[in-house]
């Protein structure tokens, strides 16, 4: 059984290190090629955001925008524009794919320089977090392509019918 196990183990990690190698520059071009039920992808099938000429912006930017600043502007600063303790969201999603971030925001990280330690928390257990890791990313791609600035966005689309059916049954909600 161990060795069954080991071999298991080592596939998790070839899958993880060739993914990181594959995104190693950050996430590609957010142009939205396509939409599903509300929610848009890009060429490269990561979620992304869409601004309609008239500014109406995508349901999940709009709700990523609520979801980040009730549980992440305390330290990262309104509008991912950073502070003096954590980084400008609005810049790291530049340089972090998609994968870099759900797995950061899950599982947290830990800088410890000589002068301060700065801990990002592990949201991996918050249902608040969890459940709208998509919007939040969605949002701050948005912040980091400067297709929306530093204001609550104005216009919306709706809520989709299927987003309604998977927030009610996210971890147990
Ligand atoms: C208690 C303060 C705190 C909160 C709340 C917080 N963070 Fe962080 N976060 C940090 C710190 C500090 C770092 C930098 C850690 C390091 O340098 O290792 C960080 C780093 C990150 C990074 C990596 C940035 C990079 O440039 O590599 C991401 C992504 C991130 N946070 C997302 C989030 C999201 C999304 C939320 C809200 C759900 C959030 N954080 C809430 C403190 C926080």
């Amino acid at each position: 059984m161990k060795r069954v196990r080991a071999i298991f183990l080592g596939a998790v990690i070839a899958v993880v290190a060739f993914g990181g190698i594959a995104h190693a520059d950050g996430s590609g071009d957010p142009k939205a090629v396509k939409s599903e039920d509300g929610k848009y992808f890009a060429k490269d099938g990561d979620p992304t955001f869409n601004v309609a000429a008239d500014g109406t912006v995508d349901w999940y930017t709009y709700s990523g925008y609520r979801r980040y600043h009730s549980e992440c502007h305390v330290c990262h600063g309104p509008d991912g524009m950073g502070s003096t303790y954590a980084p400008a969201l609005k810049d790291s999603l530049n340089n972090l794919s998609y994968g870099d971030f759900l797995n950061v925001v899950a599982t947290g990280r830990k800088n410890v320089s000589s002068s301060q330690e700065n801990v990002m928390p592990a949201f991996g257990e918050n249902a608040n977090v969890v459940c709208y890791l998509d919007d939040i990313y969605i949002y701050l791609r948005a912040r980091a392509n400067d297709a929306v600035g530093r204001v609550r966005p104005a216009k919306h689309e709706d809520k989709p019918e299927a987003y309604t059916k998977a927030e009610t049954s996210c971890m147990g909600h």
